[in-house]
């Protein structure tokens, strides 16, 4: 497996304990409020990163390209910022609503070069 595909999949293994964990403690707590930072960092965390890990594995041309690596830097900085933003906003901190913004556009353009990366460095 090449070092970027690794490198996808290591950090998703990341996210998985970070939203189980969440997903537990919402679970014992009884307060599901943080349901949708629970649901995001499992789907655009964990799925989304093992998915994208694993088809870079078969997509070997597409995983060697600079667009990739930009990729992995837009997705993995503006996730984090996204998940933090969308729990302040729930916790009603209406200002982190704008930077929720920012980092979901972010995001969508991580999306846009993965799907770019992959039609143009088809193997
Ligand atoms: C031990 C593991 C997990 C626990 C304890 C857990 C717990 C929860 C809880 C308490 C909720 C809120 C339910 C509600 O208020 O209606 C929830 C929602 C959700 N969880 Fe998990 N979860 C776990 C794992 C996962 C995993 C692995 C995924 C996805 C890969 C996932 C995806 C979701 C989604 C998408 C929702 C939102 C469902 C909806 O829209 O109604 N969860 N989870
Ligand atoms: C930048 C990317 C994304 C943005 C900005 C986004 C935004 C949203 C919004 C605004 C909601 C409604 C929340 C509510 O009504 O309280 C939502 C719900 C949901 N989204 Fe996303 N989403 C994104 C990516 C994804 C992806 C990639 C998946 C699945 C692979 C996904 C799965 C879900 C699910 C299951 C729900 C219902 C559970 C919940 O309310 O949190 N989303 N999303």
């Amino acid at each position: 497996m090449n070092a970027l595909s690794r490198r996808w999949i290591y950090v998703a293994v990341v996210y998985f304990c970070l939203a189980v964990g969440l997903g537990v403690f919402m679970g014992a707590s009884g307060d599901h409020r943080m349901m949708s930072v629970h649901a995001h960092l499992n789907l655009l965390g964990w799925v989304t990163l093992s998915l994208v890990g694993i088809i870079y594995h078969y997509f070997p041309r597409a995983a060697a390209s600079r667009l990739a690596s930009l990729q992995f830097w837009l997705h993995n900085l503006a996730l984090p910022v996204m998940m933090v933003a969308l729990a302040m906003k729930i916790t009603g901190t209406l200002q982190a609503g704008p930077v929720l913004g920012v980092a979901a556009m972010v995001l969508l353009l991580a999306v846009l070069l993965f799907a770019g990366n992959l039609f143009w460095r088809r193997a």
